[in-house]
């Protein structure tokens, strides 16, 4: 698997595999809105490729102090080969080349694989509760 940037021209292929993964798609997944994101983090919203099709995704915000992971995904039929792994991975590894310190992402309640897998490559459950307002129409 070859592990690259995401570019603008991905929008529909992520949003697929997103949405065959089972991830919810968020109003930050518009061509607009990833294209913002790409812009404000170079180099830190990854893709994992088999020759031409995306099989993987993880995108990343870095605000100077925190990293946050989000979209982190696999192919259905890709999975159990250590891809997300790989790109996640990849991910730690520039964002430490920046001095980011911590990387956080948010797991839904019932998205129990989810956190075995997080568990599985050494985060940890924190004590937090996440309080959010919407500033535009979801
Ligand atoms: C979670 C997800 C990204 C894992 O992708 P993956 O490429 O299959 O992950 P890896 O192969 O790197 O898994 C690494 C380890 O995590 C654990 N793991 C991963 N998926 C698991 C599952 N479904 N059940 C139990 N353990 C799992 C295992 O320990 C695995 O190692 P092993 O295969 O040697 O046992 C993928 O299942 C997915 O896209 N899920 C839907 C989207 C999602 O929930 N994303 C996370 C949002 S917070």
């Amino acid at each position: 698997m070859e592990i690259r940037e995401l570019r603008p021209s991905d929008g529909a292929e992520v949003r697929a595999l997103w949405q065959a993964s089972g991830v919810r798609i968020r109003p930050g997944d518009d061509d607009v809105s990833l294209a913002r994101l790409l812009s404000h983090n170079p180099g830190l919203c990854l893709v994992g490729c088999e020759g031409d099709r995306i099989v993987s995704t993880a995108l990343v915000g870095f605000d100077g102090r925190r990293g946050w992971l989000y979209h982190v995904a696999t192919h259905p039929d890709m999975r159990r080969r250590g891809i997300a792994t790989r790109i996640v991975r990849e991910v730690e590894e520039r964002l430490r080349a920046q001095g980011c310190k911590k990387l956080n992402l948010i797991v839904w309640d019932e998205e129990e694989d989810a956190m075995t897998f997080w568990t599985a490559i050494g985060y940890r459950r924190e004590r937090t509760v996440e309080f959010a307002k919407p500033l535009a129409d979801e």
